[in-house]
């Protein structure tokens, strides 16, 4: 049988493991030649999709390398890979894939001797392990510009790959969490959907009522709807959960009652939007006609109103008109 020799991935910093690799070469110090570098300029910059990708595409094993401790070119680069490999290492044994697959390790330049220890080792713990068991699955991950949605699939590939639909799997993680929103106090206004840049948070009007909605695995946690809300109800939960991450599930936050414009009958404005806006009007002694028609209807509103001070009849012909168009588009 043919001796089984682990293909093995490592991200290393430019500024430290590359050159600790360039000094154990240049020392003449062996390691195994099952090492495939990819030299980043910090380690920082390796990203989840990055060690995901490698092992969908055939990896046994994938390390990332970075300076020592406080040692990091961009200052704490270091520290953000050792709490992303360590994210993934806890959601990849969730999903069925051996944890010490992934690794990460920390040297200077001058640790040629180390790392030549470290690659014999983390070769020898692979060759242990066995082939990657996703080498020859069909990758289910899809292309997109969107690195969440990249994520995504291919956790998901791997999760379809091992049949681990419902794995539990939580942890607190940067960059992922939940808007948590007080339907009690939510007056349907629709601006955490207008920040949200990641369209986690979103409005649909369906019959005479706006719907409030969160798709959980879009969620950054970023705070912005948190930011605009004007009533305050909406909280940030920093928490990965990888089932819910994997279903893509949209939840339903709140459901607010539409006001029904009072001319044409369609629901244009949340009920208690339009109560804060006739108080706000009352309480500044301003006229609140308007509150109850919708944009269009407001502006024949205006015309009639003029007409009727003016007592011209102004270009009837041409508010007749408006009217019948408005009639055939359903307003009048
Ligand atoms: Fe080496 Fe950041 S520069 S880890």
């Amino acid at each position: 049988m043919k001796k089984f020799e682990p293909v093995i991935v490592g991200f290393v910093c430019n500024e430290c493991v590359y050159a600790a690799a360039d000094l154990a070469g240049t020392t003449r110090l062996s390691y195994p030649p099952n090492i495939r570098l990819i030299r980043v300029p910090c380690s920082g910059q390796v990203d989840i999709i990055h060690i995901l990708r490698a092992f969908e595409n055939g990896a046994d094993g994938v390390f990332v390398g970075g300076c020592l401790p406080e040692q990091c070119h961009y200052v704490d680069g270091n520290i953000k890979a050792e709490k992303r490999v360590e994210f993934l290492k806890k959601a990849l044994m969730a999903l069925g894939l051996e944890e010490e697959r992934l690794s990460i390790h920390l040297l200077s330049a001058a640790m040629g001797i180390e790392f030549a220890n470290f690659a014999g080792e983390f070769t020898n713990t692979i060759k242990k392990l066995g082939p990657n068991p996703l080498k020859n699955q069909k990758s289910l991950s899809l292309h997109s510009n969107h690195k969440r949605m990249i994520m995504r699939d291919l956790l998901l590939s791997i999760s379809d790959a091992f049949g681990k639909e419902g794995v539990k799997f939580q942890a607190v993680f940067p960059g992922f969490g939940e808007a948590i929103l007080d339907e009690n106090k939510c007056i349907g206004c629709g601006a955490c959907s207008y920040v949200c840049k990641d369209e986690a948070m979103t409005t649909a009007i369906e019959n005479d009522v706006i719907l409030i909605n969160n798709t959980y695995w879009k969620c950054t946690a970023c705070g912005r709807c948190q930011e605009i809300c004007p009533k305050d109800c909406m909280e940030i939960r920093e928490e990965f959960d990888l089932k819910r991450f994997l279903k893509g599930e949209v939840d339903q936050k709140a459901e607010v009652g539409m006001l029904a414009c009072e001319r044409c009958n369609k629901p244009f404005l949340p009920l208690m939007m339009a109560a804060d806006i006739e108080k706000i009007l009352t309480d500044k002694a301003q006229s609140t006609d308007f509150v109850g028609l919708c944009p269009t209807c407001k502006k024949f509103h205006q015309a009639e109103k003029v007409r009727a001070i003016s007592g011209f009849g102004g270009n009837l012909k041409g508010i007749e008109a408006l009217k019948k168009v408005s009639k055939q588009k359903g307003r009048a």
